[in-house]
């Protein structure tokens, strides 16, 4: 079968690497893709979210389960474009993906079924949202409603801090009509865990345990990324708490959507908050999370085509992934600048063969392309060098040894990922 991936990022190089030892696929594209993922398929020159000129293709060229990485094309409706024409696709449709593109909606649902979030107020106008802020005491998270590309959060431990931040959001409008609307959140002390489950709107598969470092610099300093390395699984998501967030979070969260007539089917990320076992969603994502999903693909036993088609197919009740008990790590390597949006780019990147050559690691690229032939960097995010050990401790040592063989002018990385776990 063809199978087409949508995206172009480490998420994406992971997915078509998986995909690819499957005996059911045939030929996998990628759209737009990167260096990377040549290794696996054939790179499409088509944006992510251009979902028109997403289905032509995927009716030219007769694929037969389409797999969307990131968040915008699901907003915009792809999985209902595509099942309009007889397509599958892996993802929710436009009225369930809302569950991550209105942070109002989101926090609405919580609500009205009893899960555990952050108290908080959603504001309109900025005025009132001010005035809020004047009349209560910081920390404050304030958070855009809509989709900003993982940067409509803003932490503010000051009055100041925060009533910039409602103006930049909601009269500068930094993140344009995502920040129509805002909501002002408690502030949640505790450790961050993602968790991820698939569901085909009945039956929900949880996938093994993550953990994102979102700072830029070590020891969580500095601005908010993408993500900067994950680990799995997470100790602190101990078996126990796993089934509290099942019990408490994912089961009720898909019984919620299909009773509210949006019934949810694709991959469902929370941003959990866990502080002495008791747990809070921080938020949802309608989709694989990046980089969470390059350590959690590479513990992936089973086939990872076999997993989405029964999930698009709807019977997922009959399918038990096999994961690996053991560790792995992933070290995001970065553009100078990055996070800031003048990084650089078109430097040449060194070390790749002798990285790969090291046992049990893979080599995710994110923002890379080929400048006559050779992989430059193109992006924030470039590469994420992930590894299998025994232990976590081993998956560090390993990603690291890879790490150390790469090179490019101005690449960083955080020493630390995984540290947490140890
Ligand atoms: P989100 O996009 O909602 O996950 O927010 C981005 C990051 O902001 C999260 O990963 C947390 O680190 C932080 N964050 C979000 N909401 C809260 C909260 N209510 N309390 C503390 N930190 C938060
Ligand atoms: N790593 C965070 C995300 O995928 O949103």
């Amino acid at each position: 079968m063809n199978v087409l991936v949508i995206g172009s990022g480490g998420r994406e190089h992971a997915i078509a690497w998986k995909l690819s030892q499957s005996s059911r696929v045939s030929k996998i594209f990628i759209a737009p893709g990167n260096a990377g993922t040549t290794a696996h398929g054939e790179n499409v020159p088509v944006k992510a979210d251009d979902v028109d000129a997403l289905r032509s293709f995927a009716l030219k060229e007769e694929i037969g389960l389409t797999i969307v990485g990131p968040e915008t094309a699901l907003a915009k409706g792809i999985v209902d474009a595509f099942q309009a024409v007889g397509l599958k696709i892996f993802g929710p449709s436009k009225q369930a993906a809302e569950i991550e593109g209105s942070k109002v909606f989101c926090k609405e649902l919580l609500l009205r079924h009893n899960i555990p979030t952050a108290r908080y107020e959603s504001f309109n106008e900025p005025e009132k949202a001010l005035n809020y802020i004047k009349t209560h005491e910081p920390p404050f998270v304030i958070k855009a409603d809509g989709l900003a590309a993982g940067k409509g959060v803003a932490i503010c431990l000051t009055k100041d801090e925060a009533q910039r931040a409602i103006v930049e959001i909601m009269q500068t409008k930094a993140f344009g009509d995502a920040g129509s609307k805002i909501i002002i959140e408690e502030f949640l002390e505790g450790e961050e865990a993602s968790f991820l489950a698939i569901t085909d709107g009945k039956t929900v598969i949880p996938l093994p345990s993550a953990q994102d470092h979102k700072r830029v610099f070590d020891n969580d300093e500095g601005p908010n990324t993408g993500g900067m390395g994950a680990y799995s699984p997470a100790p602190v998501v101990t078996p126990s708490l796993e089934k509290a967030i099942m019990s408490t979070v994912m089961l009720p969260v898909v019984s919620a959507m299909e009773a509210e007539g949006r019934p949810y089917k694709g991959v469902l990320y929370a941003g959990l908050m866990i502080k002495d076992g008791r747990i809070k969603v921080l938020e949802f994502n309608c989709r694989f999370g990046d980089p969470e999903t390059q350590p959690i693909l590479m513990r992936l036993e089973s086939d990872f085509f076999e997993l989405i088609m029964a999930c698009v197919e709807d019977r997922l009740n009959q399918i038990t992934p096999v994961w690996s008990d053991k560790a792995s790590v992933c070290v995001v390597m970065a553009s100078k600048g990055y996070p800031s949006v003048d990084y650089d780019k078109g430097k040449l990147i060194y070390g790749l063969h002798k990285a790969h050559a090291i046992p049990d690691v893979m080599i995710f690229h994110a923002g890379t392309a080929f400048r006559d032939s050779r992989a430059i960097t193109a992006g924030g995010r470039v590469l994420g060098v992930t590894s299998l050990g025994i232990t976590i401790k081993d998956a560090i040592e390993r990603a690291y040894q890879a790490v150390e063989k790469i090179t490019w002018e101005g690449a960083h990385y955080r020493k630390d990922i995984g540290k947490r776990a140890l």
